[in-house]
C-alpha cells in the first residue's frame, strides 16, 4: 500500500480586478441567456479575484525556504496580475483569448501559464476566489 507523506507547502495570495462575459458564440442568444443568466450580460460584469497559489517541496536547508514567497509575488504579479488587472478576460487577455471565461477556465488557462516557469514538480495548487462563496480549483494530480 501506498503511504501518503505529509505535504509541506507555502502559498501566495495576490488580487485582481476585471471584468467578463459568460457567452458561448456558437449557442443563440435565447440559450446564453438560459445558461449563462446574469452573468450572460451584454457588456458584462466585474469581480475582485483573489488567486492564490501553491507550492510545495522540502525548504532548501540553506535558507529553510520552499520558494521565496517575494520572488513568488513578484512572478505572479509579472505573469499573471498585470495580464488580467483592470482588463476585460473575453477581449484584453491572451490566454484566455476564445474562451468562456469561467471561474475554472481561468485557473486551468493560468496553471497553464505559471506551471512551465517555475522549478518542476513545485506547484501544487493554483485556486480561483472569483466572489467570497466561488472558487475554482486546480491541483496537481500526483
Ligand atoms: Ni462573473
Amino acid at each position: 500500500m501506498e503511504t501518503r507523506k505529509p505535504m509541506l507547502s507555502i502559498t501566495r495570495r495576490v488580487r485582481f480586478a476585471a471584468s467578463h462575459r459568460l457567452h458561448n458564440p456558437e449557442l443563440s442568444d435565447e440559450e446564453n441567456a438560459r445558461i449563462f443568466g446574469r452573468c450572460n450580460n451584454p457588456n458584462g460584469h466585474g469581480h475582485n479575484y483573489v488567486l492564490e497559489v501553491t507550492v510545495g517541496g522540502e525548504p532548501d536547508p540553506q535558507t529553510g525556504m520552499i520558494m521565496d514567497l517575494g520572488k513568488l509575488k513578484d512572478f505572479l504579479y509579472e505573469t499573471v496580475v498585470v495580464e488580467v488587472d483592470h482588463k476585460h478576460l473575453n477581449a484584453d487577455v491572451e490566454f484566455l483569448r476564445g474562451t468562456i471565461p469561467t471561474a475554472e477556465v481561468i485557473v486551468s488557462r493560468i496553471w497553464d501559464l505559471i506551471e512551465r516557469k517555475l522549478p518542476a514538480g513545485k506547484l501544487l495548487e493554483v485556486k480561483l476566489y472569483e466572489t467570497e462563496n466561488n472558487i475554482a480549483t486546480r491541483t496537481s494530480s500526483r
